[in-house]
């Protein structure tokens, strides 16, 4: 096992009826501001709840933060919130709201206006305002982890940071906000947990099979559930999905095992070029990501076919090919494309590759042997 150190702080407050819950999560005498997106949640009653659950609070909102959040919104939250005197940020929506929480709770430690360059280096002497998460689109697993993911117009650019401090106080997840998302979010948020996952399974098997295990047992839960969950909407659908969405990147899997996250570095470039959904720029990628790397990653393939999809093949190589296959069919069935063609969209190899180098992620996948070149072959691959 590779060393690790795990520490979670997040305290989960999971069920129907727990965001009436929120105030006593917060410090009595904290001034709030609630940031949420493009007004899903005052629609489907979770904006109420929240107010209902913040009664007698000194609170402030403020919306409009976009899927796939942008810098530039979040540098006028954070003058709003200076303005404001904000001391505890609440995202109220999915990845990209608590994403943003998150990082806002960083930019507001830094009293500089614009502070990209400090956030993408070494976070370790900032501590970020205390935060806080309400979620309403179980996929990213943002809730209970300490990573953003943010885009910025300016830059051209959509990379990831990530501050241990920043992971938020509380995470309320109630499986009955789902009731309001469309097909294609559930199908988006099933998926992208799922490749979560994968990212932190799918290398160089190392003695972790408590890790390994867990990681099966939520591809499976996933398997199993997306689909219900898409076509019926059903309680135990939402509730398995969400807790299995959130257990999928909190830390726990990817303890003490080597990572791979090329799939994601990959997919937030064709998500910054194009606006292709974050999940769907996966699914149209790893497949062939994997079978450019199959002889390194065949053993682990090889059990995930085994141990997943029930595949009986002594062969290695083999078992690993029809994993493949078995994980297309999967995506396939939850209408997420596997091929780029699928999109639509006419996708430029060099535009991908030029994005990729300026995010610094030139030397991808767990051994950083994944090189532009090869992300040429890959993308060719998945043509
Ligand atoms: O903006 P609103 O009005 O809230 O609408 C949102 C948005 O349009 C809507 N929505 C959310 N909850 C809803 C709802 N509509 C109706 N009912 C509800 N209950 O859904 C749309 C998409 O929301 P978004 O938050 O963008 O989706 P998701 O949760 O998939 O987040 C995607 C973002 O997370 C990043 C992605 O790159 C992307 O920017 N990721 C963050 C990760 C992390 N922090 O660890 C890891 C992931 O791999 C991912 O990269
Ligand atoms: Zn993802």
């Amino acid at each position: 096992m590779v060393q690790f150190s795990l520490c979670n702080p997040t305290e989960i407050r999971f069920g129907k009826g727990q965001i009436g819950s929120v105030g006593v999560l917060i410090p009595d005498n904290a001034r709030v501001l609630i940031l949420f997106g493009g007004g899903s949640i005052k629609k489907n009653g979770v904006y109420d709840q929240v107010v209902k659950g913040l009664a007698g609070r000194v609170v402030e909102e403020f919306g409009g933060i976009e899927a796939n959040p942008l810098y530039e919104t979040l540098q006028k939250a954070a003058r709003f919130a200076r303005d404001k005197g904000s001391q505890f940020v609440l995202g109220v929506g999915g990845g990209s709201v608590i994403d943003a929480s998150k990082f806002l709770s960083c930019m507001l430690a830094t009293d500089i206006d614009d502070p990209w360059d400090m956030l993408t280096g070494d976070q370790s002497e900032i501590t970020p305002l205390p935060n806080g998460a309400v979620l309403t689109l179980p996929a990213t697993g943002s809730e209970s982890n300490p990573v953003s993911v943010i885009s910025s117009t300016e830059r051209h650019l959509k990379i990831p940071f990530a501050n241990e401090k920043a992971r938020p106080r509380f995470a309320i997840l109630d499986p009955t906000t789902m009731l309001s998302l469309d097909r294609r979010q559930l199908e988006n948020g099933a998926v992208d947990a799922f490749t979560h996952v994968l990212e932190q399974y799918m290398t160089q098997p190392v003695n972790t099979p408590i890790q390994y295990g867990y990681s099966e047992t939520i591809l499976r839960v996933l398997i199993e559930w997306g689909p219900i969950l898409v076509e019926t909407r059903s309680e135990e659908a939402c509730e398995n999905v969400m807790w299995a969405a959130n257990q999928a990147l909190n830390g726990l899997i990817g303890a003490g095992v080597p990572q791979d996250w090329s799939t994601h570095m990959i997919g937030h470039a064709i998500t910054a070029l194009y606006g292709i959904d974050h999940a769907r720029t996966l699914t149209m990628i790893m497949p062939s990501l994997m079978r450019y790397k199959l002889n390194a990653k065949k053993e682990m393939l090889a059990r995930y076919g085994r141990q997943v999809w029930g595949i009986v093949e002594p062969d290695d190589l083999r078992a690993a090919e029809l994993a493949i296959v078995e994980t297309e069919h999967f995506w396939a069935r939850m209408s997420c494309p596997i091929r780029l063609s699928e999109s639509g969209v006419k996708i430029s190899a060099s535009d991908l590759i030029e994005h990729l180098e300026r995010a610094g992620h030139i030397a991808l996948g767990e051994g950083g042997d994944i090189r532009p070149d090869d992300v040429r072959k890959i993308l060719k691959l998945a043509a």
